[in-house]
């Protein structure tokens, strides 16, 4: 045989080997994930999103939001997000069996959106302010005002207009994209429990000095000292 025949072979094989692994074994690990049922709860977790809902999932693609928001919680010791109020326990990939089009995210200029809808209801975000904070930006989330459209007042003024100095007669409400885009974002909860990500494992008490050196003892894993 040829040098090159056997240069093409090997480079074949190396390729095949990897994709096999890489994605065939990852499709096969988890195509079987579907929902855990809770029997205390007595339903089905994760459930799906709403058909407007995942409509915003789709604008949320579109529009790049993932190149600054990820959506997945960091367990304590990988980052630990729970510290940051972003979420209870870690994610895991049966968080995303019901997407189509999981938006994980990469590069965290903005906060964790994994848990967003249940942080809103906490602070009393509801769509009227999301709509604004879409509309104008905040700290350095930019403005998306072109998801609104200023529009004629034909009988009644609508509900969802934004409270925003206009021309007497006029409003500017969201467009459709924008309604789902919210929906979508106070749909974004990881609040229920799942057999393999239980409540996050935090040590009693992590020592803000290190251990005396008489100890030998790992600092993260000494026992916690009682009063
Ligand atoms: C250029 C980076 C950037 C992009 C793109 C971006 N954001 Fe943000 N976003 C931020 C930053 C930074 C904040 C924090 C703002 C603050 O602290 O006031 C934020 C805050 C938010 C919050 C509030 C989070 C909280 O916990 O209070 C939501 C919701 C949000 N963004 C949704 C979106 C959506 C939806 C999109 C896409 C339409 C988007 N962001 C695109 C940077 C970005």
């Amino acid at each position: 045989m040829k040098p090159s025949l056997y240069f093409f072979l090997g480079v074949f094989g190396a390729i095949a080997l990897s994709w096999a692994a890489i994605v065939v074994g990852s499709h096969r690990q988890l195509r079987a994930l579907g929902t855990h049922f809770d029997p205390l709860d007595n339903m089905s977790v994760p459930a799906a999103m709403s058909g407007q809902a995942a409509q915003g999932q789709r604008v949320y693609q579109e529009l790049g939001c993932g190149a600054c928001h990820t959506q997945q919680v960091r367990r304590y010791g990988y980052g630990w997000d729970q510290n940051r109020g972003w979420g209870e326990r870690q994610s895991v990939a049966r968080d995303y069996a019901l997407q189509t089009h999981p938006q994980l995210g990469q590069a965290r200029i903005g906060p964790d959106l994994a848990n967003f809808g249940e942080r809103a209801v906490k602070a009393g975000v509801d769509r009227a302010k999301l709509y604004r904070m879409l509309h104008d930006g905040q700290g350095g989330m930019p403005a998306f005002s072109f998801l609104f459209e200023r529009r004629a007042i034909v009988g009644q003024k609508s509900s969802a207009a934004l409270a925003l100095p206009v021309a007497p007669g006029w409003q500017v409400v969201p467009t459709s994209r924008a309604e789902a885009l919210v929906s979508y974002l106070l749909a974004l909860k990881q609040d229920y429990a799942l057999p393999e990500a239980p409540a996050a494992v935090i040590p009693a008490a992590v020592p803000a000095t290190p251990a005396p050196a008489a100890s030998t003892a790992p600092a993260a894993t000494a026992p916690a000292k009682t009063p």
